[in-house]
C-alpha cells in the first residue's frame, strides 16, 4: 500500500488544531504544530504534502510563515486557516501561493475536499518535477554526446590537416626540413621568454602549420629561381589567409589560426596581410616571424644562397625593430644558432 500522504498541521489553538486531527487522521499522516517556530522546525527536519496554517497566531505571523514554507520547498501545497472569511487575508495567501483556506469553525466536507484538492496537486507537481529531472538528465546526457562527437570531428579535421602538412612535405623536402627548424628555433625562443608550457604547445603547432596555406599556391611560383614579379608575390601573400582559413574551422586551434595568419606581419607594420604593428601583432606570429626568417636565411632557396651565421646575426640587428620585435631580436642573438650551413 502507497505511504499515507504527510499533512502538518499549524494552530496555536488547540481546539481546531484537534478538530483537524478527528477528520483527517483516518486517512493521513498528521502532525500538528502549536506556534509558528515548531512549525518551521519540523519543516527542516520532515518532507510533508500539505501544510495547513492558520493566519493569526501569536508568534509568526501566518501569512509570513507561508512565504517561508514556499520559500523552503516550493512545491508543499499550504491551505489558510482563518476565523472568518476576509477578503483581504484571503487574497494576499492566494497571492503568495496559498492553495485556498478553510474557515473556524470546520466543516468536515470542506475540509476533505481542500485537502484532497491540495494532496492531487502535489502528486501532480511531484510528477512534473520528477519528469523534469529526468529530462535534465537526458539534456546533460545529449550534450556530453554532442561536445564529444564535436571534438570527435574536430579531431578528424586536425588529422586531415596534419596529413596535408605530410603530404606537401613528401613534395618538397625543404618545406618538410624548413618546418622541423622553425618549429625548434620557436620553441627555443619561447623558452627564452619564459613562455608556459601551454603557450609553447599553440607555438608548437603553429609553427608546425604555419605556412599550410601555401598548399594554395602554385608550385612553379613557390620553386622558382628568380625573384618573383608583382602578381606572383601578390598570390604568395596569400598564404598566411589560406593557412588561417584551413584551421579555422578546428576550434582548439583559435589561437593558432591567429599566429598562422599573421607570422608575415613585420614590426613596423608595413607586413601582410593586414599591417599590424608591434604588439597587435600576437606575440607567437612575432615569435614565429624571426623564427621563419632566420631559418630561410640559413638555408639554400630557389633565388638566394645560404647566409653564414655572422650574416643572419648582423640581417637580425639591422631589421630590429623594422621587421622583427626588437625584444625578440635580443634574445634569438642569445641562442647558439648552427654554425654550418643547411640546404
Ligand atoms: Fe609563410
Amino acid at each position: 500500500m502507497a505511504k499515507p500522504s504527510r499533512i502538518l498541521v499549524v494552530d496555536d489553538e488547540l481546539g481546531p488544531r484537534e478538530a483537524l486531527r478527528l477528520i483527517l487522521q483516518d486517512h493521513y499522516e498528521i502532525s500538528t504544530a502549536q506556534n509558528g517556530h515548531q512549525a518551521l522546525d519540523y519543516l527542516s527536519k520532515n518532507e510533508f504534502d500539505l501544510v495547513i496554517l492558520d493566519i493569526r497566531m501569536p508568534d509568526v505571523n501566518g501569512i509570513d510563515l507561508l512565504a517561508e514554507v514556499k520559500k523552503k520547498v516550493p512545491e508543499t501545497e499550504v491551505v489558510m486557516i482563518t476565523a472568518y472569511a476576509s477578503v483581504d487575508t484571503a487574497a494576499s495567501a492566494l497571492r503568495l501561493g496559498a492553495l485556498d483556506y478553510l474557515i473556524k469553525p470546520f466543516d468536515r466536507k470542506a475540509v476533505m475536499e481542500v485537502v484532497e484538492k491540495g494532496l492531487s496537486r502535489r502528486a501532480e507537481s511531484r510528477k512534473i518535477r520528477s519528469r523534469l529531472d529526468e529530462l535534465q538528465l537526458a539534456n546533460k546526457t545529449l550534450r556530453r554526446e554532442i561536445e564529444k562527437a564535436f571534438v570527435n570531428i574536430q579531431r578528424h579535421y586536425l588529422e586531415t590537416v596534419r596529413s596535408l602538412v605530410a603530404a606537401i612535405d613528401a613534395k618538397d623536402s625543404y618545406t618538410k626540413s624548413h618546418q622541423e627548424r622553425v618549429v625548434m628555433f620557436a620553441m627555443l625562443l619561447g623558452a627564452e621568454l619564459g613562455l608556459s608550457a601551454g603557450e609553447i604547445d599553440v607555438l608548437r603547432q603553429a609553427a608546425v602549420l604555419h605556412d599550410i596555406g601555401k598548399i594554395g599556391v602554385p608550385e612553379q611560383i613557390l620553386r622558382k629561381p628568380e625573384h618573383l614579379i608583382s602578381e606572383e608575390f601578390d598570390i604568395i601573400r596569400q598564404h598566411p589567409v589560406i593557412g588561417a582559413e584551413i584551421i579555422s574551422p578546428v576550434r582548439f586551434l583559435s589561437e593558432v589560426v591567429q599566429i598562422v595568419l599573421h607570422h608575415h606581419e613585420r614590426f613596423d607594420g608595413t607586413g601582410y596581410p593586414d599591417g599590424l604593428k608591434g604588439a597587435e601583432i600576437p606575440l607567437g606570429a612575432r615569435i614565429l616571424a624571426v623564427a621563419d626568417a632566420v631559418d630561410a636565411m640559413l638555408s639554400d632557396r630557389p633565388y638566394a644562397r645560404a647566409r653564414t651565421v655572422a650574416e643572419v646575426r648582423e640581417e637580425l640587428r639591422r631589421c630590429s625593430g623594422t621587421q622583427f620585435d626588437p625584444q625578440l631580436v635580443k634574445i634569438a642573438l642569445k641562442i647558439d644558432l648552427p654554425s654550418r650551413r643547411i640546404t
